[in-house]
């Protein structure tokens, strides 16, 4: 369902930078004091940041709600995300210091839809594609669903938060494309193999946020073996909010019928199997 903007106003903060841990060379978790953002986000939604002090760059840009963060009685505090440095914005998102100050816009956006027990949960990450995983994987375990990470990335130094995972008791399966950890080559490989020795009834679910020619495979893969599949797609977003058509995605409805859709209200989660991939 779009965002219903009458009934869930995302809200505009200017959030106090709390920390900024450097995990590499390019990727950073910088954590935000946006309590309210955090206590209204969905696994899945996204928040519009400018880090910039003045008009560049002008425009602000998406990034996922990684984790709600809580202080020491359990009060949501804030939200952290996980940056990869590609450009200007996520440059300044890398570089940020304790105590600057960044333009938090959220949440925003379609979240996952959870599954509940039986059905387990199959995660699907490719390289910063991680970064919706870590809120998804903790209600995940709130509501006792067994879930399973696969995990890929370029080397083993681009792996990150797997004790995270694991003390969410998240199963993990990882891949990297230069075999320094786990299995050499793309996730979709294992992914597949799980899907082929799945029993038929034994549901589940996938979940996949990654670079798109990955979501196009384990959409297509999940279809092939009749399994319901989520995707978070990651397009170019002007706005966030639904004015500027950046973000459109091309989609068809069970009817065979062709249309598009704004990602950032009907998505960034839309069912795999309704996105025309090529
Ligand atoms: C819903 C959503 C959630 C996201 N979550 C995260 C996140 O949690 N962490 C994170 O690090 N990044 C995330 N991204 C991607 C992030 O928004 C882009 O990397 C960022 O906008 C790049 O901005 P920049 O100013 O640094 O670089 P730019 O100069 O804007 O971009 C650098 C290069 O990357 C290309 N590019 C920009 N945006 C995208 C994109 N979305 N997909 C593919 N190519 C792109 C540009 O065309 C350009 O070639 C998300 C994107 C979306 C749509
Ligand atoms: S980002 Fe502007 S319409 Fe979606």
């Amino acid at each position: 369902m779009p965002l219903d903007f009458a009934r869930d106003r995302p809200f505009d903060v200017r959030a106090e930078v709390l920390d900024n841990v450097s995990l590499s060379a390019d990727y950073n978790v910088l954590a935000l004091a946006a309590p309210e953002v955090a206590a209204a986000a969905s696994p899945g939604q996204f928040v519009m940041i400018k880090a910039s002090r003045g008009h560049d760059p002008l425009l602000r840009r998406p990034f996922s709600v990684f984790e709600v963060l809580r202080d020491a009685s359990g009060a949501i505090a804030g939200l952290s995300l996980l940056n990869k440095r590609i450009g200007p914005s996520t440059g300044l998102v890398y570089a940020a210091k304790r105590g600057d100050h960044v333009d938090c816009l959220g949440p925003l956006g379609r979240p996952f839809s959870i599954v509940d027990r039986p059905s387990g949960a199959w995660m699907v990450a490719g390289g910063v594609g991680l970064a919706p995983f870590a809120a998804l994987a903790e209600t995940l375990r709130n509501r006792g669903v067994a879930s399973t990470l696969f995990y890929g990335a370029r080397s083993a130094g681009e792996l990150f938060y797997l004790q995270f995972f694991r003390d969410l008791g998240v199963e993990l399966v990882l891949t990297t494309e230069d075999g320094s950890a786990g299995e050499r080559g793309r996730i979709v490989t294992p992914l597949e193999r799980r899907l082929a020795a799945r029993p038929d009834d034994a549901p589940v679910m996938v979940y996949a946020c990654g670079p798109e020619g990955m979501l196009a495979a384990t959409a297509k893969t999940a279809a092939r073996f009749r399994v319901p599949c989520q995707v978070s797609v990651e397009r170019i977003m002007g706005c966030g909010l639904g004015g500027c058509y950046s973000c459109v995605v091309p989609m068809r409805t069970d009817e065979g019928r062709f249309h598009h859709v704004r990602s950032c209200l009907t998505g960034p989660v839309l069912p795999g199997n309704e996105i025309v991939w090529d």
